[in-house]
């Protein structure tokens, strides 16, 4: 395993990838109504972030057909964009990662859809508040197993639970690099976070059990009973005393 260091210099190149990102995000909100297709979120995101002139990072990526990932109430993660549509009460994460002047930038929330139910909200808010436990650990000195602790401990006191086999990631010049930052664990352990890593914090947090499945198109990952999972995702650099969070807009 090694973990890319980032200049200072490159960390506001990436900045820029970051908010791009984000500015996805943001523009997508209001298109995400009772009766859009995920395709159509698809084609929004994918000529947003064209006109802007950068790259959908996941398209293409290892075969993923779309330029975001839509997963909707059970879906975990890797939702594929198609001509199925929305619907009053659903929950959505939509995931954004652009490609910008040679570097990417990841992030992504969960948004509902409509009038949700009480325990859908509450799922949604206690995965934005995990990964904000996660990001508060963020410091030079630190350990990836501190993130990890912070999540769970989070995560587990509320009744929900952590999926363990996705994570998140070193990013960079590549989409995915080391480490895969895991988030469950135990305080201590890990590699020691330094000043100039950069990488993603992005829970996935499922209502029932963490167990998952893989759908036969190779990418759907569900939860194996069914229930809802809701995650939010920044992109992140260490710094000397705490966190840059570059997903975020100042
Ligand atoms: N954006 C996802 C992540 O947070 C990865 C999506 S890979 C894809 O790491 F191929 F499904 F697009
Ligand atoms: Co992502
Ligand atoms: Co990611």
């Amino acid at each position: 395993m090694s973990i890319v260091i980032k200049t200072a210099e490159e960390i506001e190149i990436m900045r820029k990838s970051c908010l791009l990102a984000s500015s996805v995000l943001d523009m997508i909100e209001e298109y995400i109504v009772p009766g859009v297709s995920t395709e159509k979120l698809n084609q929004l995101c994918h000529d947003y972030i064209i006109e802007h002139n950068a790259i959908p990072s996941c398209l293409d990526y290892k075969g993923f057909p779309k330029s975001i990932c839509t997963s909707v109430n059970q879906c975990v993660c890797h939702g594929i964009p198609d001509e199925s549509v929305l619907k009053t009460g659903d929950i959505i994460n939509v995931d954004v990662t652009v490609f910008l002047n040679e570097f990417h930038g990841d992030t992504s929330r969960t948004y509902t859809v409509g009038k949700t139910s009480r325990a859908a909200r509450d799922l949604i808010s206690a995965a934005k508040e995990s990964m904000w436990e996660g990001i508060r650990r963020v410091k030079a000195g630190a350990h990836f197993g501190d993130i990890g602790y912070a999540v769970q401990s989070f995560v587990e006191a509320k009744g929900y639970s952590v999926v363990r086999e996705y994570g998140g990631h070193g990013i960079g010049r590549k989409f995915h690099e080391d480490p895969h930052v895991v988030h469950y664990g135990r305080e201590g352990t890990g590699p020691r976070l330094e000043k100039g890593m950069v990488f993603t914090i992005e829970p996935m947090i499922n209502a029932g059990a963490a167990d998952i499945i893989l759908l036969d198109d190779g990418w759907t990952v569900e939860t194996r009973d069914q229930k809802l999972s809701a995650q939010f995702e920044h992109t992140v650099a260490v710094t000397e005393d705490g966190v840059d969070i570059l997903t975020l807009p100042q």
